[in-house]
Formats: structure tokens, sequence, C-alpha cells
């Protein structure tokens, strides 16, 4: 833990030899980035590209560069999934030049997955690779995107089928920007949270439901700590297998494969991704019992913990046929078979490459 003026700063340390960086998470980090992270004060310039809800923090990052004499060039990209496309990434490639971006220009990505996938994207790409630091603006986007180097744009025909893996030099998680974040985006983070739990860390699992009231009141002290146990279980696995190579790193996607498709059969913006994610979850776990991996009582105690956090627990009412043809597509999948990450017990989950789609029907909406 390190201090500023007047508040304790966590640290996570994500291990990967040259490309390793630190996580910073506290309270009023924003306007001090330069003096919290060495590495990134010896930037040239900066390049912040942030979501149009979130200028006002933009200003006070550029404030604190331009207190170091560090230009600052400020882009704002409207916001929506819509902007994750290449028309958006030439668009900042077009601003790069003109602002006479060298290698020691950085990019600073102030705002959710959106902007961090994309800023990202033109990082990895401009220049042969420009560094990269995160300042993620929504629960969702600190406790997975922000963090792990996944950086893309959508094909018309796919998500994230664009892309790279370009560790950021540095993320700095500044809670003070969830007070205003709305609420049902808020709860949407949390199933990913929910989804470490599920995953890894069954302490983390039991924490999540003896203080949902506090978490949803969103009390600094409690978010700090769920937030923090969230990135050291993500830092884990990316560094043992930070370019998905092991199957280690699939286990992230614990309830994402009909997370997937819902959002891609339901239409991207019908469901946030968070909710998407917690019915995909309570999907996977009935997989689970079907199968009789789990016992009911963690598939309850999962929904149960759902409900608190005011997430759906059903899944949508749309074409079983259409879903699993989505599934079949996933760019996990391999050669068009079908891959879950299931639960074996509270706090551990494998990879089955065995899952029937008569096991997918058989949890869908019964009305399709
Ligand atoms: N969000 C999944 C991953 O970073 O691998």
């Amino acid at each position: 833990m390190t201090q500023t003026s007047n508040n304790t700063i966590d640290k996570v340390r994500v291990n990967l030899g040259p490309r390793s960086y630190d996580i910073l998470i506290g309270q009023g980090l924003l306007a001090n980035l330069p003096s919290l992270f060495s590495n990134v004060g010896k930037a040239t310039a900066i390049f912040a590209v942030c979501d149009e809800h979130v200028q006002a923090q933009a200003s006070l990052v550029a404030k604190g560069f331009q207190n170091q004499n560090i230009n600052v060039t400020h882009v704002v990209v409207p916001s929506g999934e819509n902007q994750k496309c290449l028309d958006s990434a030439a668009k900042l490639y077009d601003q790069l030049v003109d602002s006479h971006a060298d290698r020691k220009t950085m990019v600073l990505a102030l705002g959710g997955g959106v902007i961090g996938d994309l800023a990202g994207f033109v990082a990895a790409t401009f220049n042969r690779g420009l560094n990269l630091f995160m300042v993620p603006t929504t629960l969702l986007s600190m406790v997975d995107s922000s963090v792990g180097g996944k950086v893309g744009i959508n094909h018309p025909k796919g998500k994230n089928l664009i892309g790279a893996f370009h560790q950021p030099v540095g993320v700095a998680i500044d809670i003070d920007v969830l007070k205003s974040l709305p609420d049902r985006e808020y709860r949407s983070g949390l199933a990913e949270i929910v989804k470490y739990g599920m995953i890894m860390d069954a302490d983390l699992f039991s924490f999540l439901e003896s203080n949902a009231a506090g978490i949803l009141a969103r009390k600094p002290e409690l978010l700090i700590k769920i937030i923090r146990r969230s990135c050291e279980c993500k830092a884990q696995i990316v560094s043992q297998d930070e370019r998905e190579e092991t199957g280690l790193r699939a286990i992230l996607n614990f309830g994402h494969t009909f997370a997937h498709a819902f959002e891609t059969i339901g239409g991207y913006g019908k469901w946030l991704h968070g909710e998407a994610v917690a019915a995909g979850m309570v999907c996977a776990n009935k997989v689970s019992l079907n199968r009789g991996l789990i016992d009911e009582s963690i598939a309850n105690r999962m929904v149960a913990l759902l409900k608190a956090f005011k997430l759906p627990t059903d899944p949508p009412e749309l074409s079983s046929a259409a879903l699993l043809e989505v599934m079949r597509n996933d760019k996990k999948s391999v050669r068009g078979s079908l891959r879950f990450i299931l639960a074996t017990k509270l706090g551990a989950v494998s990879l089955f490459d065995d899952v029937t789609e008569e096991n997918v029907k058989g949890v869908l909406s019964p009305l399709n």
C-alpha cells in the first residue's frame, strides 16, 4: 500500500516479465498520475482518448500531466459499442498523425470497456505500438477489460474479431468515478466480480454474500476490497496464460458463451454485458447441475447473490436455434464444437468440450 495526501492506495502487480505493470486502486488518483506511476511521467506527450461522459475526469487527468510540462492531446469519442469499429480507429490514427505523435507518445484510455478496447487497439497498432495507460471509469472495465492486454475492435460479423494483446504500462482505478456511474451499469459490473468468486475464490464469493447491501450502497472500503481482489484474480490468471494458450485464461469466460449469444441475438444494448453474463452464469450452472458436477446449493447461492445485486437470472426468450448458431461460431469454439467453462465446486471451474446441443437447449428458455 502507498499513500496520497489523505488516502491509502492499494497496489496489484501484474507479473509479466518485461511487460509487468501496476494497478493502483484508491481515491483521488486522477490528478496525480505522473507522480504515482514513475514510468508514465517519462512520456513526452499524452494522447488521451475519453468517453463523452467523463470529460470532467479527463480534464483532471490532463491537468496532472500539464503540471509536469507534458503535452496532452485530448480526443472525445461518442459513447456506444458501435464506436469499436475501423472507422473510429481510423479517425484516431488521423488525430495521432495531426498531433505529431511519435514513439514516446503514450495513449491514455479514459472510459469504459469500449474506450479501453478501441484506444488500446490504436495504441497497439500505431507506429508499431505506443505505450498504453488505462483509466477505467466503469466497474466492469475496472475488474475486467482494463487489465490483461486484450484490445480490439468489432467486425460487422463478430465482436472483437480484430485485435491484439497489448499490455498497458499501468492501470489507475479511482473509485471516486463510480459515484456518478448509473445504477444499472454499476450492477452490471458486479456480475463480473461474482464471476471471480465462482471461478477461483470462494472467500470472495462469501464476502459478496455477507456485504451485498454495503456493496450496493457503494461503500468505498468495500469497493476497494472487491475491486482489488478481482484484479488480483485476473492478474494471477493473466500472468500464467497471457495469450490464452494453455486454457487457463479461458476460465475468465465462465458464463460468457451464453452471454455472448444473448447479446448477439438479443441485440447489443438491450442487455448490458454484465447482465448477460449473470444470466449466462446461471445457465452454465444448470448445465453443471445436470451433469452432476455441482450440487444444488451452489447454484442456488449464486442465483440468490445475483438477485441481491438485482441482476437477471433467467435466460432471455430467444430462439435456441439462433443462440446455438452463435455459440458454435464463438471465437473460443474449436471446429464448431461447443466448449463451456463449468463450475465443479464453489471457487473452481474446468473447461468441458463435450457439452451437447441437447445439454444447452435444456437450460435455455423453454418458450422456444
Ligand atoms: N475478459 C476475458 C479476458 O481478459 O481474457
